[in-house]
């Protein structure tokens, strides 16, 4: 999609140009005027007095939508001041226009015949009365990081069938190749022979249940010297539940409990895009959780990379497993942070709803800054707790941990307890750590504007947070 800062207001739109106009009718109302040869799509705001940047994400895509459904595929924008809005810098908000116009106009139609006339798509945005060189900056700029949360968007929906471990090996080696010569990326995989010499037991002990062989990805871009900032994305290729086989209510969308690593892919690709001056590493410990012959058992001890020895109780709490391998490994790299990004829980979305992906850690200076560019992003994040008073819940009877609770109590807080075992290892780093637990931003969620089906959670926030390091990353 091209999207073109004009000089000029709308007035002077060329012909065959689709005007948006906007009315403060409730949102999501839509329809065509038409009058001396020009056509107008007028789009539903709401009140304009209460336009806040979350409802102008939601705008953006829904004027993108209301163009496809329209058939129209070229159209133009007035530059429309909302006051509540004016605090915001105008190029910050070009920027996450540009992310939210190309997110809208994204579906996962991969696996469909094409029809005749084409894919109902937006082909042009001309944005009236908006033109500058900053303006064109940032447009680029958002539109390079709306694609990229499309990218990982249609990796995340790609069926388990067509997507094991080696194949996101294989997806990560070819994003970091299409970034291009100038700002590499070095990408090593780990195959089984490698994770047996490190002792990343917990992660070949999820892997036995499935035929297909388990990976250990590194990404490296080193655009900045010191240490480096870790993303560690949990990459279960498809989640069955291994021997705790998941209800069929629970297992239809488990093609994407790899949307962590998805996640990280496609951030350091980005990252590397954008030229941004930081030293990223992308770990990505990858899974198919099945329950075939060979699967570990319900009371299977594995021995972690760590030296801890973990009690499976629960052979679906797999993401926790192979994130603590990650964890370990990460140790190596000296880190700046480190952030772990996982669909890792039932129980968050339970916590939080739809809308927004449970941020976990010990480290307020972290949340604080976490919290903060994820706000600016729209990859919403909410805070729960890791008190001691949850540790005891993580403890082994019979080895050094469990990787759930068990008994009466053992389904409250369980993304509280996802995050304590991780705790475990992470605690073992000497540097501030967080996870984010994203299980319940896997999918779109209704009055979005997104197309069905993975919602590339949480690219933007990553890219946030890895732009603006610097000043934590001094000390
Ligand atoms: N991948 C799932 C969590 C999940 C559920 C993500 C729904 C997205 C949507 C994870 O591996 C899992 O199975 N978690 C269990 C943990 C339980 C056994 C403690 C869960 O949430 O039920
Ligand atoms: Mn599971
Ligand atoms: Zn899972």
């Amino acid at each position: 999609m091209k999207i073109v800062a004009k000089k000029g207001n709308i007035e002077n739109a060329p012909k065959g140009y689709v005007r948006i106009g906007f009315t403060e009718r409730a949102k999501g109302t839509k329809r065509f005027v038409k009058g001396k040869g020009i056509e107008i799509l007028e789009v539903g705001v709401g009140k304009f007095s209460e336009m806040n940047m979350r409802k102008f994400i939601v705008l953006c895509r829904a004027i993108v939508n209301a163009a496809k459904t329209n058939k129209c595929k070229r159209i133009a924008i007035p530059a429309t001041s909302f006051k509540n809005l004016e605090t915001y810098n105008p190029e910050d908000l070009a920027q996450l226009a540009a992310e939210n116009f190309e997110m809208a106009n994204f579906e996962f139609n991969h696996f469909k015949t094409k029809p005749k006339e084409g894919f109902d798509m937006v082909e042009e945005i001309l944005l009236h009365g908006m033109f500058s060189s900053k303006m064109e900056t940032a447009l680029r700029k958002g539109q390079e990081i709306g694609k990229a949360v499309n990218a990982c968007r249609t990796l995340a929906n790609t069926p388990g069938g067509d997507m094991t471990p080696t194949l996101l090996a294989a997806a990560a080696k070819a994003v970091a190749r299409s970034v291009g010569a100038g700002s590499k990326i070095k990408v090593t995989v780990f195959g089984e022979k490698e994770m047996k010499k490190l002792g990343m037991g917990a992660i070949l002990g999820v892997a036995k249940g499935s035929t297909e062989k388990p990976t250990f990805t590194i990404l490296e871009y080193k655009g900045g010297k010191g240490k480096p900032i870790v993303l560690a994305g949990k990459g279960v290729t498809f989640d069955s539940g291994g021997l705790n086989l998941k209800p069929s209510s629970g297992i239809y969308e488990m093609h994407m409990d790899m949307s962590g690593a998805a996640a990280v892919i496609h951030a350091v690709a980005l990252a590397a895009r954008l030229k941004l001056k930081q030293h990223v590493i992308g770990l990505l410990p990858s899974v198919e959780n099945m329950p075939g012959n060979g699967a570990y058992r319900p009371g299977d001890v594995l021995k972690s990379m760590s030296g801890k020895t973990i009690e499976v109780l629960d052979t679906d709490a797999e993401g926790r497993l192979i994130l603590a391998d990650a964890l370990t490994y990460a140790k190596r790299f000296k880190p700046a942070v480190v952030i772990d990004v996982a669909t890792l829980t039932g129980a968050a979305i339970s916590a939080l709803g739809l809308y927004a992906s449970a941020l976990l850690t010990r480290d307020d200076a972290l949340a604080e800054r976490i919290a903060r560019d994820a706000e600016a992003s729209g990859d919403y994040v909410w805070r729960l707790p890791l008190w001691d008073e949850y540790e005891e819940r993580v403890k082994g009877t019979f080895a050094d941990l469990k990787n759930v609770p068990g008994g009466s109590t053992s389904r409250y807080g369980g993304a509280i307890d996802g995050g304590m075992f991780l705790w475990q290892f992470a605690k073992e780093l000497d540097c501030p750590w967080a996870h984010l637990d994203i299980a319940p931003r896997m999918t779109d969620a209704p009055g979005e504007e997104l197309a069905k089906g993975a919602a590339g959670t949480p690219v933007r926030f990553l890219i946030h947070f890895i732009e603006h390091y610097a000043v934590l990353n001094k000390n």
